[in-house]
């Protein structure tokens, strides 16, 4: 099949989160079964210059009322990590104008989203078409991810350009919350009337103003979320659905749940160049290494027998629950814990964590900033890892701690209910500790029983054997994938 996945982010080329490591690593998967899978992102100033980029020159997009849009389109090749010669294409629109500005969502300026966000992203919707057409190449399928490309799919089923007219469409959520909801207006740039688009059943109208997320959950052949659990969750609690459970409701078995792959040749304790030390299950030894150095580089106090090392690394935003953490802070240190957090986001959250540093310097560190090679020492260097949000579509962090022998401690919503089995001390069984309560006692309870495990020396050899002995690799979720695409080009030929 020919793919062409679009999106707002691609490690390693843009990434803020979690959907830049899994528009990186898809079209890997769906490249090693054989498919013809392209990506196709904008070109951020961040990019140009780093990579090897072959120009395909100007193409022509018209804001609605004529006026050129300034777009290039650029190439280049993205080698898989698995080192077996395959490697991706990656479609890049330049159009400096929008994107060569420092910030992916964000005005790193203000810390909040850019004005002209909905141009941005109509604009790089708008050249997704003539893209294709200046390739020669029409894929089979557009697979559309959150709401920046959701007009990529109102585009395509309200004013099909030629080059995809018989692409089936998918629509991938990684998160409900951001929407892109605008007012009415905005719907000018892309050339459509407001006046044509007012009733509350057409893709382009949401409660008086335009939404993109709308958008693609209305245009897309099927909807896929990324995990079954927040599947479940859009459609039937309305403070996960964000307004939109109805909808999604409504569009019922097309909505399906894919939970994420993780990258198992980036993510390898046994191999990755960033740890100090490297481990398997043959040979925890590395491991150990890994934790003394994370806390010796960080200047925490060493640890001991009976120490135990928390991590986390995450945007400091309220879906992660940080307001948690620093709730629980304080509390934790009273134990013989050291718990290191990295991350980057509101300032409140920046300011609490630093305020607990400046109070327990010795035993706990935070480190403001996007750093890839500390993200992965922690998860090295780390016993157990917080993750404690308030909701989850799928979560990735869970996923590392576990293919690194850290044992996740998770709130049960979304995707950490599907890949983080609970452990039964008395069976040996299961990797994680969950907790429901939306609290920092409930964290600290979690945190608890997973404290009193890793100190038993039985009980912490079986957690660390389940977790590392766990496949999260990508080979299972793009086999998911493949199947939808195939459902969607079944459905068209029918
Ligand atoms: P989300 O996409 O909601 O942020 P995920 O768990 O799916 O959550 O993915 C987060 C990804 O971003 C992970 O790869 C994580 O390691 C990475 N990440 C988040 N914050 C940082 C940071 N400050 N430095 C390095 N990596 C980070
Ligand atoms: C979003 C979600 C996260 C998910 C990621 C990749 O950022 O918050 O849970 O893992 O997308 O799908």
């Amino acid at each position: 099949m020919r793919i062409l996945i679009a999106g707002a982010e691609a490690a390693p080329l843009a990434k803020v989160g979690g959907l830049g490591d899994v528009l990186g690593a898809l079209p890997h998967a769906l490249a090693r079964r054989g498919h013809d899978a392209v990506l196709i992102i904008p070109a951020y100033g961040s990019i140009l210059g780093r990579v090897e980029l072959h120009s395909y020159g100007a193409l022509d997009v018209r804001k609605g009322g004529g006026e050129p849009i300034p777009t290039n389109l650029l190439e280049t090749w993205l080698p898989s990590p698995r080192g077996d010669g395959l490697a991706v294409r990656v479609l890049l629109v330049e159009q400096p104008w929008y994107f060569s500005r420092e910030g992916i969502y964000t005005d790193p300026v203000t810390g909040n989203g850019f004005a002209d966000e909905h141009e941005r992203w109509l604009a790089f919707c708008m050249a997704i078409g003539p893209a294709c057409e200046r390739l020669g190449w029409s894929p089979d399928l557009l697979h559309a991810n959150d709401s920046h490309t959701g007009p990529a799919l109102a585009l395509k089923a309200l004013r099909p350009h030629p080059a995809l007219r018989r692409a089936g469409a998918l629509f991938s959520i990684h998160n409900l919350a951001h929407q892109g909801w605008y007012g009415r207006d905005v719907l000018r740039f892309a050339g459509w009337d407001p006046d044509w688009h007012n009733d509350s059943a057409d893709p382009l109208e949401y409660s008086g103003g335009t939404n993109f997320m709308k958008m693609g959950i209305v245009c897309a052949d099927l909807i896929n979320t990324v995990s079954e659990r927040y599947a479940y969750e859009i459609r039937t609690d309305p403070e996960l659905g964000c307004g939109l459970e109805g909808l999604l409701a409504h569009r019922g078995s097309d909505v399906r749940g894919v939970v994420n792959g993780i990258d198992v040749d980036l993510w390898n304790p046994a191999t990755d160049p960033l740890l100090p030390a490297h481990y398997s299950l043959d040979d925890l030894s590395g491991k150990r290494v890994c934790r003394d150095q994370l806390l010796a580089e960080l200047g925490l106090r060493p640890a001991g027998e009976n120490t135990v090392v928390l991590g986390m690394v995450s945007r400091l935003t309220a879906q992660k629950g940080v307001d948690l953490v620093i709730g629980a802070l304080d509390h934790m240190m009273r134990d013989d814990l050291r718990v290191v957090i990295l991350g980057s986001g509101a300032p409140a959250y920046q300011d609490g964590l630093r305020a607990i540093e400046a109070r327990h310097g010795e035993k706990f560190r935070v480190l403001i900033g996007f750093s890839e090679s500390m993200a992965h020492r922690i998860e090295a260097g780390a016993d157990a890892f917080l993750m404690p949000s308030r909701y989850e579509p799928c979560g990735l962090n869970q996923m590392y701690s576990m293919r690194y022998g850290t044992v996740p401690i998770t709130r049960y919503t979304g995707g950490l209910v599907d890949t983080v089995v609970p452990f039964d001390p008395w069976r040996g069984e299961g990797c994680g500790f969950h907790f429901s309560d939306l609290s920092s006692d409930g964290l600290l309870d979690a945190v608890g029983r997973a404290v009193v495990a890793l100190r038993h020396p039985e009980s912490r050899a079986r957690l660390i054997h389940n977790c590392m002995i766990q496949d999260f690799s990508w080979d299972r979720a793009a086999g998911s994938y493949e199947s939808l695409y195939h459902e969607i080009l079944a459905r068209h030929r029918r």
